[in-house]
């Protein structure tokens, strides 16, 4: 199995073995054939959001296809809806704002599956997974059982989870329940997009405008990856301290930082690569996209040793200029 053929960045070797799974007695099914095979194992859902290396997965890849939409859960302020990990996110969105339920829609047109979004808390203009986040069903690797995992247990903050580090590969996720409210979203929205609503004079904020300028905002900013290879944000937005900030901000006084806590500020990682002069920049056979410089693309690399190559100057030269060492957000398959 060509790698490549499953990850939007279109890069990667092979893996020895890939199995479609549809249902929770698949899961058992397939793990007890890795455990008897001494196999290793990588759930992909998507992937949009994932990149394998160039010797690929010498083991098995565990393509998340399990469906369904299915309502558990409702009173007069909001619907709980049980989903089956490998939804397609923007499809159940899309359901969402027909029901006009609110709560995701500026998650709309993010790639990938619902079951990937606990991961690494996904997000998306001024929303993420752990605003409408209930809990979620797995298969625990472990204890060879299904578990139910609460928000708490999964700790998230921004662009993470337990998923992504201390139960890296332990849990296999079947479901995932998020609660959507029946009233409209309230501002104040992501700041592109009350700009836009602002300038089509829009008043009446339903489910429905939000989804529809987020996807206004996307199609111009993001490239859509069946027509350029990406992984949507290549590196995370950067976290220092508010001391550095405040020494960014005598040279660049228009630089904004959010505040994590007492000590650290987030900064724009796009803003950083912009600054370094490297938007829209061929760099060997990938590019720094011309309308978002947190975004890599593909252009005609043929290995994953290309895109490292790629990845590597626009570090050095982000450190070079800034002292900050940026961070891949892009999940590897090992
Ligand atoms: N900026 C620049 N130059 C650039 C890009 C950004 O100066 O080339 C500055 C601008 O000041 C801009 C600010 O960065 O106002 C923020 O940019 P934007 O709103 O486009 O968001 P982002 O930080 O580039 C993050 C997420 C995106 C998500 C958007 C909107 C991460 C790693 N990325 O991007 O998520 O769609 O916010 O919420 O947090 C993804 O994860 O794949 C992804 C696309």
């Amino acid at each position: 199995i060509d790698l490549k053929d499953y990850l939007t960045m279109k890069i990667g070797g092979k893996a020895a073995y890939l199995v479609d799974i549809t249902n929770k007695n698949d899961v058992v099914d397939v793990m007890n054939w890795v455990e008897e095979h001494q196999m290793k194992f990588f759930v992909l859902g998507g992937g949009s959001n994932t990149l394998a290396k160039d010797e690929g997965f010498d083991g098995i890849i565990i393509h998340n296809m399990i469906k369904g939409i299915e309502k558990t859960d409702e009173d007069s302020i909001s619907a709980t809806y049980r989903v089956g990990a490998g939804e397609v996110l923007d499809h159940f969105i899309h359901f969402t704002i027909q029901h006009d339920l609110s709560g995701m829609e500026a998650m709309s047109m993010i790639p990938g599956t619902i079951g990937a979004t606990p991961v690494q808390n996904v997000g998306a203009y001024g929303q993420e997974i752990a605003d409408t986040f209930v809990e979620l069903t797995a298969y625990d690797t472990l204890t060879k059982a299904f578990v139910t995992l609460s928000k708490k247990d999964l700790h998230f903050s921004y662009r993470n989870s337990v998923l992504k580090h201390e139960a890296w590969g332990r849990y296999i996720i079947c479901d995932v329940t998020v609660r959507l409210h029946k009233s409209s979203p309230k501002p104040p929205f992501y700041a592109q997009v009350q700009q836009l609503l602002d300038k089509q004079h829009v008043r009446d904020y339903t489910p429905q405008v939000i989804r529809e300028a987020v996807i206004q905002i996307r199609t111009n900013k993001l490239p859509d990856p069946h027509l350029i290879p990406n992984s949507g944000s290549f590196f995370k937005n950067s976290v220092i301290t508010t001391d550095q900030l405040n020494e960014l901000n005598k040279e660049f006084p228009d630089l904004k930082g959010f505040v994590v806590d007492e000590k650290h500020v987030k900064i724009s990682t796009g803003w950083l690569i912009d600054q370094s002069g490297l938007k829209g920049q061929k760099i060997g056979h990938m590019r720094v996209h011309d309308k978002n410089a947190l975004v890599l693309t593909n252009v005609d690399a043929q290995s994953y040793h290309d895109l490292a190559s790629a990845r590597e100057i626009i570090k050095a030269k982000v450190f070079e200029r800034f002292g900050i060492t940026i961070e891949q957000e892009v999940l590897e398959i090992a």
